[in-house]
């Protein structure tokens, strides 16, 4: 036994070892389980965010997007469309639509067609600006989780989801990779002016439509609530694939139904239960998927009023669907469709504040106005405004909002009643006026077709008669 026999020892590397454990504990903010959250300590006060991008379609967005000079672009899903589209066919050999359809209108694409399509996109210049000035984040939706409206059912969801994190450039040894689904959250900031980022997935773990299943699936509610009840912070932004405020199908059916919170009742009400037992204030929401953008608002929830900013069409905007000259047919419809929560303002582009052309959201924080202010907007393909709303961080605290006053007042206020409890000949109008359009439409034509055969007859006869 030598005096330098405690060298031999390996005592050292357990200090070692300890040191780096407790290190990077510190750094990462929350150690090393699967879904520890990522902690970068520079102040974030610009945040982009978008969806719906179709890869091999014109992106004049970025160059917008780069002006705005965000530090981080979250992607909302829809970030490809990596599925394969079959045009509408009602005869021919292979029909995807009418009682009389005999394929599906969306398949998948395989693993070598999904990884192109990333590539076509991470190539473009301008994104590939957008990467070198901002970090980009990003969760999916269903075209790049593969298929249209697809859920847990989906067998290509494993491989797919390499892919996604392979185009986010999430390093190979990371824990989201190993991990079901690829939910994640960010903290930005240094300590009093963090931003928490929470990325959910609302595929991977996703119950069949109209089941009122889950749609987290129930490892990704307990992370959830571990990062909802855990360390605070200044502003917590939920990214929802699909929106969580809006529930556009209620005021849209039977004509066509959209995929969102709104059609899962009981895990909606779970989601606003849990942020009002957190207690956390400063949450809101950004969403996409439905190819427009507007603001939503819920105030009689969680204590203070519940926003979500939906912007959706990077470069898929409904308007695309119809010639130029019938745009403004679309606009007529949106400003038809009923809706309780939108937030309405004379800054809106369009009086429905609907904004149906390609777009982005922007979120401006001044952290040195006190208290704390933030711009919150949808903007267009030259970054002006389309509908935003300026809001006080104060204003996002539980006790911002007197609570008895507003259950009192109730049910009935803007903001505050469902879209499925308006009276029906307003909940349905958008159905009617079109059931109606084309009746008139038809009746016309009957019309028509009686005066036309009259006048022939008469003719004939009279023809006869000479
Ligand atoms: C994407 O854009 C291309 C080119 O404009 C178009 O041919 C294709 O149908 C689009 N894909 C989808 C899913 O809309
Ligand atoms: C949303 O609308 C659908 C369709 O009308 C309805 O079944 C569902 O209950 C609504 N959800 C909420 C939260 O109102
Ligand atoms: C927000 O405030 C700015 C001034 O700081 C103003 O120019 C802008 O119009 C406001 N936006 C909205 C949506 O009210």
């Amino acid at each position: 036994m030598g005096g330098a026999n405690w060298l031999r020892w390996p005592w050292w590397l357990g200090v070692v070892i300890v040191g780096a454990v407790i290190g990077t504990r510190f750094v990462c903010g929350g150690g090393g389980s699967a879904n520890a959250s990522r902690y970068e300590e520079a102040l974030v006060s610009r945040i982009a965010f978008g969806s719906c991008a179709n890869q091999t379609a014109p992106q004049p967005i970025w160059s917008a997007i780069t002006k705005f000079n965000p530090q981080v672009f979250i992607w909302m899903g829809d970030n490809i469309y990596g599925d394969i589209k079959r045009p509408l066919k009602l005869f021919g050999k292979e029909r995807t639509i009418g009682p009389w359809k005999n394929v599906p209108r969306f398949v998948p694409a395989s693993e070598q067609e999904m990884k192109s399509k990333y590539n076509i996109i991470k190539n473009n210049p301008d994104y590939s600006r957008l990467r070198q000035i901002a970090k980009v984040i990003g969760t999916w939706d269903d075209h790049d989780y593969g298929l249209n409206d697809a859920g847990k059912e989906f067998p290509a969801k494993v491989t797919n989801q390499r892919l996604l994190l392979d185009f986010l450039d999430e390093p190979q040894d990371s824990p989201r990779r190993k991990q079901a689904g690829v939910y994640t959250s960010y903290t930005f900031g240094p300590v009093g002016r963090q931003i928490k980022i929470i990325l959910l997935d609302t595929r991977y773990h996703r119950d069949p439509l109209s089941s009122d299943g889950s749609i987290l699936g129930s490892t990704q509610w307990t992370w959830l609530e571990k990062e909802l009840k855990g360390p605070s912070s200044a502003i917590t932004i939920i990214v929802s694939s699909i929106q969580v405020i809006s529930n556009l199908s209620a005021t849209t059916g039977p004509l066509f139904s959209m995929e969102s919170w709104g059609r899962f009742p009981k895990e909606r009400g779970r989601l606003f239960k849990l942020i009002a037992d957190s207690k956390r204030d400063g949450v809101f929401f950004i969403s996409g998927d439905v190819h427009f953008g507007e603001i939503t608002r819920y105030d009689c929830t969680v204590g203070y009023p519940l926003y979500d900013i939906t912007s959706s069409g990077l470069t898929q905007a409904v308007e695309k669907v119809v010639p130029t000259p019938l745009h403004f047919m679309v606009i007529f419809l949106a400003w038809l469709t009923p809706s309780t929560m939108r937030v309405m303002g004379p800054n809106c582009r369009f009086r429905s504040c609907t904004y149906g052309q390609q777009n982005f959201g922007a979120v401006e924080i001044d952290w040195d106005a006190s208290p704390v202010a933030m711009k919150i907007e949808v903007r267009d393909t030259d970054g002006i405004l389309v509908t935003g709303v300026n809001i006080s961080l104060s204003e996002l605290q539980a006790h911002s909002m007197n609570s008895t006053a507003t259950s009192k007042v109730g049910k009935d206020q803007r903001h505050c009643s469902l879209e499925v409890s308006l009276p029906w000949i307003v909940r349905y109008r958008l159905a009617i006026f079109l059931y109606c359009f084309v009746a008139v439409l038809l009746a016309a034509l009957v019309g028509v077709t009686f005066v036309a055969v009259s006048v022939f007859t008469l003719c004939l006869r009279k023809c006869k008669l000479d």
